[in-house]
């Protein structure tokens, strides 16, 4: 089990867009995704984009578990695409292991079709909509250079996650006994 350092904002990497991968099915990518999923395991994330370790190539990590919402199967790409289906955009608050302890709304297509290649070089082909397109939709923005708040259609929202929980806890009436 390899725990890879997050590299945070203001890492050149992070700015830049990085490199197809020339063979998805080479062992030194193989090691890099389990290495990346031990990383992501170890986090509260639900995604990993390879820059996001420091490493310029196109390959992402997704794995929302059921307890925390709308599930994401444990899914590995390589070269990740994805194609907005439709009109349909949601807004709501996006965090990233890259910019720790912030979130703020971003608007997202609702609904994607996305694909890529899988560690065994086969294509994978996916719909999805609400949470798993923003998912693939984030991490996807990784790979071409971007951080979800060059995404914010209102930077007004940007907020420290701790400062939002104290205000929801606040706002709720104590009626749980002690
Ligand atoms: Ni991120």
């Amino acid at each position: 089990m390899t725990v890879l350092t997050i590299v945070h904002m203001g890492h050149p990497v992070l700015a830049r867009p990085a490199r197809p991968v020339a063979d998805p099915t080479a062992p030194e990518i193989a090691r890099l995704a389990a290495d990346m999923v031990d990383t992501l395991a170890a986090t509260t994330g639900v995604g990993l984009a390879a820059p996001q370790v420091g490493v310029d190539l196109r390959l992402v990590v997704l794995n929302a578990p059921a307890a925390r919402g709308e599930a994401v199967p444990l899914t590995i790409l390589i070269n990740p695409w994805l194609e907005v289906l439709g009109r349909e955009c949601e807004s709501a608050y996006e965090g990233c292991l890259s910019l720790p302890g912030l979130t703020g709304v971003v608007p997202r297509a609702w609904r994607i079709r996305y694909g890529g290649v899988g560690l065994d070089g086969a294509a994978v082909v996916r719909e999805a909509q609400g949470f798993h397109a923003r998912l693939v939709q984030h991490e996807c923005d990784h790979l071409d250079g971007r951080l979800y708040v060059s995404r914010m259609a209102d930077l007004s929202t940007l907020a420290y996650s701790q400062q939002l929980l104290r205000l929801q806890a606040e706002a709720q009436p104590q009626d749980r006994p002690a």
